[in-house]
């Protein structure tokens, strides 16, 4: 009864992820060269994107044409070698308003994302090329419901054929030396339960992996083995489905010798498929979030690796001790009971930590801190989920410093028995709840990633063969105080123009009756000026024009646009 409660509840929370799914949406874009809604002195030759995640090598598009449509991008698109941004060369261009549209699938998780903005190149004059018609980015990625339950299935099923594996090996084979708990009709009808209960997980898990592997290739894998190898989440699907039959295999001889032969002889197939089991956490975690947003090489891996073992052994030893509850019940099944429930419950003690202790360092890796716990979508998931850890540690710790003491004691045996099945069942429930949320986590982009990316603004210009880099530090969206910094460089050489004597910077407002406003710039020091000012008060287009004296010599002068836009 309450496994079907914890069923329908899964299957609510997956409808109610579903309705999500239709409406929500996440970004994984993290900058542009030229920056959205910049306006550019000079025209660019190549438009670059950055996103948070690798790029699947075969997928990404990248689009760029002018007002009336006519395209200038040069194909092909390029990945750049870190992998997380891409790239397209542009035709000769000239002053105009340009729009960018993109996408890409993340080689990590298989997600799509796309996204499009718009920059202009000003006139030769300094001039506005025409009305800026600026938005602030999109970027969009919608969470897929069906990458969801099939994340969902694939995770139950690897948990249910390790904890069968587990189980057979480490409680149920060594109970069977003890001739009373061997002796129940329970014992060789309990193992074969257990066995066949761990081949439907494995199945499960290769249907998991199908799912995902035909989610992200849509039935067609152009690019064939490169992509895959370009790809750690398509090797890590298509390893986990082999590694699924693999197990299934396994399992299926465990039950033969289990049915027909001695139950030992079950034995070296059941440890056969444990050692599987361990490669298919192995091969799924070379596709996650962590194995990418890690700094250190393979501690993203390790760590996840960690975390679903641990998971894997806790729901999995639940999932299994649910399948043989009923045999246990039996009164001549009391020895073999009081095992199978103590042996699990050291091993969950284990495993529970193992659980904590990685699940936090993934925690920690992902969300990227306290604020983004509260403040992400992302961290709000993390958030419930160890919420719902606490109810399943107490229940945990109810079973095995209350319940499983008193099945020592004969005359209550039989309700301790009893009040363990239900006690399973309930935290079975709770535990499948969290899978769900945890396939959630795996469709979402991490919060760490979101802010990933500090974002640099700087635009370029060139007049009388020097080369004048802009930098504006913050980002500017809203009206604020900025630190402007200019460096200029002697175009044919190269070098550091360091003539330069002092200069301002004029702000005006396009298209309003605010007064001009000129300030001082600091320097130089050699070839660069700065100045932190909060000239740009308001939203708007503003013009900034930069005059800088150079003794003797006529004074060099070049104009820049930034556009306020507010928000994003
Ligand atoms: C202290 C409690 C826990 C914390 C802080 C935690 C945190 C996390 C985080 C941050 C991830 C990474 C998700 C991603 O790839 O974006 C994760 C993955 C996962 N968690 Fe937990 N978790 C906890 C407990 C649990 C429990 C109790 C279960 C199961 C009952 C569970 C099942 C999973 C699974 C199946 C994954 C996916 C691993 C993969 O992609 O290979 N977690 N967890």
């Amino acid at each position: 009864m309450l496994c079907r409660t914890g069923l329908i509840l899964g299957a609510l929370l997956l409808v109610a992820l579903a309705a999500l799914g239709t409406t929500g949406a996440h970004g994984v874009f993290v900058s542009s060269d030229p920056a959205a809604n910049s306006i550019l002195s000079e025209p660019p030759r190549a438009v670059t994107i950055t996103v948070s995640e690798a790029v699947d090598p075969a997928s990404p598009t990248l689009r760029v044409s002018n007002a009336s449509g006519v395209r200038f991008d040069e194909p092909p698109v390029v990945v750049t070698l870190d992998g997380r941004s891409i790239s397209v060369g542009l035709a000769p261009n000239g002053p105009g308003i340009y729009t960018v549209t993109w996408s890409i699938v993340s080689a990590v998780d298989g997600h799509l994302s796309a996204g499009f903005f718009s920059y202009a190149v000003q006139n030769s004059d300094g001039s506005l090329p025409g009305p800026l018609p600026f938005a602030p980015a999109t970027a969009a990625a919608p969470i897929s419901p069906s990458e969801i339950a099939l994340r969902f299935v694939g995770f139950l099923g690897l948990a249910v054929a390790f904890g069968s594996a587990v189980l057979t090996m480490f409680v149920w084979l060594p109970a069977g030396r003890d001739p009373d708990a061997r002796e129940a009709l329970g014992y060789g009808l309990g193992l074969q339960a257990l066995l066949l209960w761990g081949r439907l997980g494995a199945f499960g898990f290769g249907v998991g992996m199908v799912g995902l592997l035909l989610l992200a290739t849509g039935f067609e894998t152009p690019g064939g083995l490169e992509r895959v190898a370009g790809s750690p989440y398509l090797l890590s699907v298509i390893l986990g489905l082999g590694i699924a039959v693999a197990i299934f295999l396994a399992l299926s001889v465990a039950l033969a010798h289990a049915r027909s032969t001695h139950p030992e002889a079950s034995r070296a197939p059941a440890r056969g498929a444990l050692i599987l089991s361990f490669a298919a956490i192995f091969a799924i975690s070379l596709g996650t979030h962590a194995a990418a947003t890690a700094a250190v090489p393979l501690s993203g891996i390790l760590a996840n690796a960690a975390h679903l073992t641990g998971v894997a052994m806790w729901v999995g030893g639940l999932a299994g001790l649910v399948a043989v509850r009923g045999l246990l019940r039996d009164a001549k099944a009391l020895p073999l009971a009081r095992y199978a429930f103590a042996g699990f419950s050291r091993l969950a003690g284990y495993a529970i930590l193992l659980v904590i202790a990685s699940g936090t360092g993934l925690a920690l890796l992902l969300v990227g801190g306290w604020e983004a716990l509260g403040a992400t979508g992302y961290g709000w998931v993390v958030l419930v989920k160890m919420a719902l850890v606490v109810p399943m540690i107490a229940l945990g710790g109810f079973n095995r410093y209350r319940l499983i003491p008193q099945t020592a004691d004969a005359a209550r045996t039989a309700p301790a028995v009893r009040a363990l099945g239900r006690s399973v069942r309930v935290e079975m429930v709770l535990g499948t709840v969290v899978l769900v949320l945890a396939a959630l986590l795996t469709a979402m982009v991490p919060a760490a990633n979101l802010a990933a990316g500090p974002q640099v603004f700087s635009l370029q210009s060139i007049a009388d063969g020097i080369r004048f880099d802009l930098w504006v530090d913050p980002y500017p969206t809203v009206p604020g105080n900025y630190t402007f910094q200019i460096l200029l460089w002697n175009v044919t050489s190269g070098q550091p123009y360091d003539e330069g004597r002092n200069g301002t910077l004029t702000f005006t407002l396009l298209n309003s009756t605010v007064s001009p406003q000129t300030v001082d710039l600091l320097g130089p020091h050699g070839n660069h000026y700065f100045v932190t000012t909060p000239a740009m008060s308001q939203l708007g287009v503003w013009r900034i024009d930069v005059r800088l004296s150079r003794g003797a010599d006529v004074d060099l002068y070049t104009r820049f646009h930034i556009a306020l836009l507010g928000g994003a």
